[in-house]
């Protein structure tokens, strides 16, 4: 039997799988999960504990947000190990008493998952023992509107996320799929993005020789074109 949940434990989704499926409680009423969020991409993320500092400030964060991923077609779902009446007395004291940060009178409006028998946070592998066996760790899983896993990042109990790179990452996946590029490191909206490498030694030869107008070829197999601010943010944000 220990074998099986330690199993269970070290069971971790991966880039490219579909979300697995769950039904479970939330602060905004029962969800069904990945299914009545097709359609949308979705932020799912665990934390430790309600009534835990760190967590206070990413959920403040996260709800004062909630505005800027909703234009970017992205719903937000929090989880942790914690019931529903904890969520909401934890919800309730975050609007009434805590200011932090410019922050206050913050409602989070977005669901939040009770997961006391640890059902979906097992499913997506947000219990790592080596860290901590009862409390899940702060995982992160950007998955698209076809419900597939398409970014995962971890950080451990005592590292508060960065919202900005969480915002970057899910826009820099939207506009992979929009325009058909990648993006380079540390790349934001208006930096140039990387085309796909050349397909044959025709291709190569005449970026290499500056025919393919319109890129910046550092080597034939590393070629980068102009992707305007604008162009990105009115095509990504403009629902
Ligand atoms: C926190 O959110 O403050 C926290 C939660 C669990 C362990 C350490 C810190």
């Amino acid at each position: 039997m220990e074998l099986v949940e330690e199993k269970v434990a070290q069971i971790l989704p991966r880039i490219g799988d579909k979300a697995p499926a769950f039904k479970a409680v939330t602060t905004q009423g029962e969800i069904n999960f990945p299914e009545q969020f097709i359609g949308s991409w979705v932020i799912l993320f665990s934390h430790p504990a309600d009534f835990t500092p760190v967590c206070t400030t990413e959920f403040m964060t996260f709800a004062t947000l909630e505005e800027k991923f909703a234009h970017a077609n992205c719903k937000l779902v929090g989880l942790s190990i914690d019931g529903l009446f904890s969520h909401i007395a934890w919800l309730r004291t975050i609007k009434e008493k805590i200011e932090y940060k410019g922050m206050k009178n913050v409602e989070v409006k977005f669901p939040l998952i009770e997961d006391i028998t640890m059902e979906v946070a097992k499913k997506y592998g947000m219990i790592q023992p080596g860290e901590s066996s009862t409390k899940a760790v702060r995982a992160v899983f950007l998955i698209d509107p076809k419900g597939i896993i398409r970014a995962l990042i971890y950080y451990p109990l005592s590292l508060g996320r960065n919202f900005d790179e969480l915002y970057r990452a899910l826009i820099g996946l939207q506009t992979a799929d929009a325009f058909g590029v990648a993006t380079p490191a540390d790349w934001q909206p208006g930096d140039d993005v990387i085309v796909p490498p050349a397909g044959s030694c025709g291709v190569a030869r005449d970026r290499m020789e500056g025919k393919d107008q319109g890129l910046t070829c550092y080597d034939w197999f590393f070629c980068t074109k102009k992707l305007a601010k604008e162009t990105v943010l009115e095509t990504l944000l403009k629902q």
